[in-house]
């Protein structure tokens, strides 16, 4: 079992992953801005648990406190909070969970100029980090139940094979099918469909549509 930081798990997101993993036995810790707001958030969590699964950290102690790193951000925090973690992640598995979504117009693929959040997360942690992007896709409304089957799957991108291999593990703790959908370079693909399916969301009036790999044996 795995200790996990969650940044910005105060969120819905982050929190829904939380809940699952700590569910599944490993050691979860919400990062916040906040100590006192982490600490809240754990709390939530602990009592629908019924266990004392999760704890509250500031960021950058929770950062330093886990082997594996989770950020669930909105991208206009991106950068600011990447920076103030850069030293804490050092040597560590990063899984950027962020969608570089620009309000108001959500439903439209807008990729930074790095090529996407990922990449502007590895180019600015340095190459001893080993990014990973997973759960774009995966709509929180499907997470925050632990009891929810979650019928989508997850693409895991990343330059590091054996991170990837941990993270796929991770994503099946919390539920979910995760593939190896090649290198950091094709992170863009999982980012730009999260705002496919908010689009369709839209116009279906659903809250969580998702996607599916077919023709492969699972
Ligand atoms: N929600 C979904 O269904 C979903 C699905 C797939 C991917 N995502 C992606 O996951 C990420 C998180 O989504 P979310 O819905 O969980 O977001 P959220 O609930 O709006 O925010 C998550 C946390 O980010 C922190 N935060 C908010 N504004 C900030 C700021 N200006 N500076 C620093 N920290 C800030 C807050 O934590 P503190 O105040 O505690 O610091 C907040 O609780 C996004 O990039 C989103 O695109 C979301």
């Amino acid at each position: 079992m795995t200790t996990i930081s969650i940044l910005g798990g105060t969120g819905h997101e982050g929190s829904g992953l939380g809940l699952r993993w700590a569910k599944a036995g490993h050691t979860v810790i919400i990062g916040s801005r906040a100590a006192e707001k982490a600490q809240a958030a754990a709390v939530e969590l602990n009592a629908k648990l019924g266990v004392e699964a999760v704890r509250g950290l500031d960021n950058v102690s929770a950062a330093l406190a886990a082997e594996i790193v989770v950020l669930t951000v909105p991208y206009s925090a991106h950068v600011s909070t990447l920076e103030s973690v850069r030293e804490a992640v050092q040597g560590k598995i990063f899984v950027d969970v962020t969608v570089p979504l620009v309000p108001p117009k959500v439903s439209r693929v807008q990729m930074p100029a790095a090529g996407s959040a990922s990449q502007e997360a590895q180019n600015l942690l340095g190459p001893n980090v080993k990014v990973v992007t997973a759960f774009q896709n995966i709509s929180a409304e499907h997470l925050k139940d632990s009891d929810h089957p979650i019928e989508c799957d997850v693409l895991v991108c990343g330059d590091d094979k054996e991170a990837k291999t941990v993270v796929i593990q991770l994503a099946a703790d919390a539920g979910m099918k995760a593939w190896d959908a090649g290198p950091l370079a094709n992170a863009v693909v999982a980012e730009g469909l999260t705002s496919v399916l908010i689009g369709l969301n839209a116009r279906h009036k659903v809250k969580s549509s998702g996607i599916r790999i077919t023709g492969i044996d699972r």
